[in-house]
């Protein structure tokens, strides 16, 4: 049986050499740019891979001063997906926002992005966020952190909530983002419930893919998808109604690894 390894970092602790790693995987497993861009739009080239440098990938993920983490797993040995999240607070509540969750081609829908954001818990998260164009990454969150069966989610906490969670944020294309949807703006047309205009022009063919399939199924909270726009999917937990696995369960320790067969 495959043996998978867990492990999860704190800022100081990742090194270089990790760092430019994980830019690697992301340049070879996030996916493409969009053939086609609204003019005026700086992009990559329409079709190649969305690549990210090491030093970008620092400063968006792990930015000075912030509480930032990194986890990653391998299967036999395969760097196989990571995660990156950035808590802050938000009043007396505790934001944990997942900035970057990338999985291998090869070794996707076997849990390992759930399984990375379980990962990355500490018991006193009450906020749980991310900005995605991919369903799964909202429905993994959901999984690991949501006390509710996706996708009854309540979504007054983001439309009350949003504008100000994003401005606390340090990261600044968090604290940038231009809020989009019918939650937030009843006379929104473009389709989107919850979302962000991210001018982030990457190709929607597979998150189209399972978006269309999530709808079918009645499993699908935020709305269309329209080119140049993320989810933003946003929700509480109380803690005293958290899930006993969640309480209960205890995180991994700095550079701590877990490993199951
Ligand atoms: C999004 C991504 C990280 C999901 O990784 P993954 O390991 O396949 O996710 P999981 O297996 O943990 O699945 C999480 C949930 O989404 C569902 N799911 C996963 N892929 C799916 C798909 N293509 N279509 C429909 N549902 C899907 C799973 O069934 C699971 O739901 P469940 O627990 O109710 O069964 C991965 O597809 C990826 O790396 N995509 C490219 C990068 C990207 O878009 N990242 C998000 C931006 S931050």
């Amino acid at each position: 049986m495959a043996k998978r390894v867990t492990e999860v970092f704190d800022r100081g602790e990742v090194t270089d050499a990790m760092v430019g790693e994980a830019a690697q995987f992301f340049s070879d497993n996030y996916g493409i740019w969009a053939q086609q861009f609204p003019d005026g739009s700086h992009h990559g080239k329409p079709g190649s891979r969305v690549k990210l440098s090491a030093s970008r990938l620092r400063a968006q993920c792990l930015p000075e001063g912030s509480r930032s983490s990194y986890a990653r797993v391998t299967v036999d040995g395969v760097l196989a997906g990571h995660a990156f999240a950035c808590r802050w607070q938000y009043g007396d509540r505790h934001v944990f926002w997942v900035t970057q969750l990338v999985v291998h081609r090869e070794y996707r829908e076997r849990r390992l992005a759930t399984t990375l954001l379980l990962a990355l818990q500490q018991g006193q998260d009450d906020v749980f966020g991310i900005m995605s164009s991919h369903p799964a990454a909202c429905k993994a969150l959901a999984k690991a952190f949501g006390n509710f069966a996706f996708p009854q989610v309540s979504l007054d906490f983001a439309r009350d909530h949003a504008a100000n969670v994003l401005l606390g944020s340090p990261i600044s294309y968090i604290k940038d983002a231009k809020l989009r949807g019918s939650l937030f703006c009843p006379n929104d047309t473009t389709g989107i419930i919850s979302g962000v205009d991210s001018d982030f022009f990457v190709d929607h063919a597979e998150p189209l893919e399972a978006l269309e399939w999530l709808k079918d199924e009645e499993q699908w909270p935020l709305g269309d998808l329209p080119d140049g726009y993320e989810f933003l999917f946003l929700f509480e937990v109380s803690r005293r109604r958290r899930p006993r696995s969640l309480s209960s369960s205890r995180s991994l320790g700095r550079g701590e690894k877990s490993q199951t067969s």
